[in-house]
């Protein structure tokens, strides 16, 4: 979704913020622009596509160094540059970039009679909201303050004028960066990391100043104190460094981000074991490739700790609300914290009692704040659509949490670095996946198949075929393949079957009969594979272990079919509108 940056101090604010913007990028975006104050003279670049075909060359000027950019992804109003951020009012002396959707835009809007217009955004209203309180006489930060607590729904807007930059949020993020005598404002840290590692998250209800130095405030105008943090990614981890594609440096990064999620600090593992010991119930939610998590999460329980659980789609979780109470315990997986539906399934839950346990990637998110209690799964910065390192990451924290629950936390351990390792040898087989792709790259649909911890195993690899490679996918657990699935399989149909199980087998003998092209991905060899890829069996860790050929199989048809596995069609990265 739209990415924000903004600055203040002595660097060359243009290279700063295309900086920042390229760093963006991989949230997903289809137009850009740029804000520069230059003496008294505004300087605005806005261009749709992509930024590195169309940089312009900025000005540089002497003294404070200001501006603000953005990437925009589109949803009200066109791909077009009018449409682009940022925007400005009037008089042109109020410039911002925006975050969200002003829900009442068109209310807000007829209420701005006599102000020119230039966009079909719901952006710019907010512009022209802010020039309207101004010429009532409010002061900056009062014309700010007052048109963001106009605004409905899930909003974060950064605004400059004069020698101010201003910031509120109430749902979309936003994190201040500290330099010395410098101060920047992004959607997300690797947009600044390069320049500081000092950081604030703003908490939604709040606003920032950044003047000639930096103050937080509610949205009732009183101050409050800055809360700095310390951020331990390094600029090298956001960056793709020899790799080709941030998600082929993403797969490969994974035997050690799983070693670091297996170290999860020993108290923090302990309170979220209490929270599962206490609940009588316990929901796991998540939304997309997050959802297969936390539905693997269910198996996890049940078959390490015998123990009941229940999945729900993040955005489906309001709709089972009667069954949500005090005793209840809600596991929300998610790479950013940052996606609205998850974020909303949340609010719900805590509105009727329930406690909320978050296994996360994302550090000082949104859904860090909300949750009573968070599990870092530490993958490090996730730059590619599709997620991949976050994702198994976030698998063997849960086999962890399963294992502790069950008070065998050091069997859980070792698992994880069992799997590290075979993760790791199954990496070194990516040639086997990419000859596998060239087989398969003009087909019209794959069908992979699992039973168990398998099926959202199976189910998540659909979903990386999709996004990445834009082949039509389907994961579907074994034993629904009779009651509908076989009427889509003929002659050369792609299936993969994951897993050497009696029954699974049985499934492929189903799908062979009918003339299906099996492919293997097992620990044994079975006469019914056509194609057998070998995966050790880990136990309760295979799952883990299983995704990686899928993740590395949807990387290479991506590129097989001409795809740039990093931006999928249509997606983001953070999803933060519903
Ligand atoms: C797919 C993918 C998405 C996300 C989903 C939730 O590869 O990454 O399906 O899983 O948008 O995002 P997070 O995990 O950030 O809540």
């Amino acid at each position: 979704m739209c990415g924000i940056i903004a600055y203040r101090g002595k660097r060359s604010a243009g290279e700063v913020l295309l900086h920042g913007l390229r760093q963006l990028e991989y949230r997903g975006y289809d137009s850009w622009g740029i804000a520069l104050k230059n003496g008294h003279e505004l300087e605005v670049v806005r261009r749709t596509g992509k930024i590195s075909a169309s940089a312009p060359k900025l000005a540089r000027h002497k003294g404070l160094q200001l501006g603000l950019g953005h990437t925009r992804w589109a949803t009200h109003g066109g791909v077009t540059e009018s449409n682009s951020h940022p925007h400005r009012d009037c008089s042109g002396s109020v410039v911002l970039a925006h975050n969200g959707i002003v829900e009442n835009y068109q209310e807000l809007k007829r209420g701005l009679q006599g102000h020119r217009f230039s966009s079909e955004t719901d952006t710019e209203v907010i512009a022209h909201l802010v020039e309207k309180e101004l010429a009532g006489g409010a002061p900056l930060r009062e014309a700010f303050r007052s048109a963001f607590l106009k605004l409905e729904g899930r909003n974060a807007v950064v605004l400059l004028s004069g020698e101010e930059l201003l910031v509120a949020k109430s749902g979309s993020p936003m994190v201040l960066g500290l330099g010395d005598g410098e101060s920047f404002v992004a959607s997300d840290v690797p947009a600044f990391l390069r320049y500081t590692d000092r950081a604030v998250f703003l908490a939604d209800g709040e606003m920032a100043v950044i003047g000639d130095d930096v103050r937080l405030y509610d949205l009732q105008g009183t101050p409050k104190p800055l809360k700095e943090e310390t951020i331990e990614w390094s600029p090298e981890q956001a960056e793709k460094g020899e790799y080709p594609h941030f998600m082929l440096k993403e797969m490969m990064e994974q035997p050690e981000a799983l070693l670091r999620a297996g170290n999860l600090p020993k108290e923090d593992l302990a309170a979220a074991v209490a929270m599962v010991r206490k609940a009588k119930r316990v929901f796991a939610i998540g939304c997309g490739t997050a959802a297969q998590v936390a539905n693997l999460s269910t198996y996890l329980f049940s078959c390490i700790a015998e123990m009941p659980s229940q999945f729900a789609i993040g955005s489906e979780f309001s709709h089972l609300k009667p069954a949500i109470n005090q005793d209840t315990l809600v596991i929300a997986v998610s790479q950013s914290g940052e996606t609205a539906d998850l974020l909303e399934a949340v609010a719900t839950a805590k509105e009727r009692g329930a406690k909320v346990l978050a296994v996360l990637n994302v550090k000082g998110s949104s859904l860090m704040r909300e949750a009573h209690h968070t599990l870092l799964v530490n993958a490090g910065p996730e730059k590619a659509v599709a997620s991949t390192k976050a994702t198994t990451a976030q698998m063997a924290v849960l086999l962890l949490l399963a294992h502790a629950v069950a008070g065998r936390a050091d069997e859980g351990k070792r698992l994880i670095e069992s799997a590290s390792r075979a993760v790791r040898e199954m990496l070194s087989r990516s040639e086997e996946m990419r000859a596998l792709a060239q087989r398969l790259r003009d087909r019209q649909n794959i069908y992979i198949i699992g039973r168990g911890m398998n099926y959202p195993v199976a189910r998540e690899g659909a979903i990386k075929i999709q996004e990445v490679s834009t082949l039509h996918a389907e994961g579907i657990a074994g034993g629904e393949l009779k009651h509908y699935a076989l009427a889509l399989v003929e002659k050369g149909t792609p299936c993969i079957v994951l897993g050497s199980g009696k029954d699974i087998l049985g499934n492929a003998m189903e799908i062979k009969s009918r003339g299906g092209d099996i492919i293997g991905l097992s620990p044994e060899r079975s006469e019914v594979f056509d194609t057998w890829i070998q995966v050790p069996d880990l136990g309760p860790a295979s799952a883990i272990v299983q995704l990686v050929p899928l993740q590395l199989l949807a990387y290479h048809l991506g590129i097989a079919r001409g795809m740039d596995p990093d931006y999928c069609r249509n997606l983001a990265k953070s999803v933060t509108v519903k």
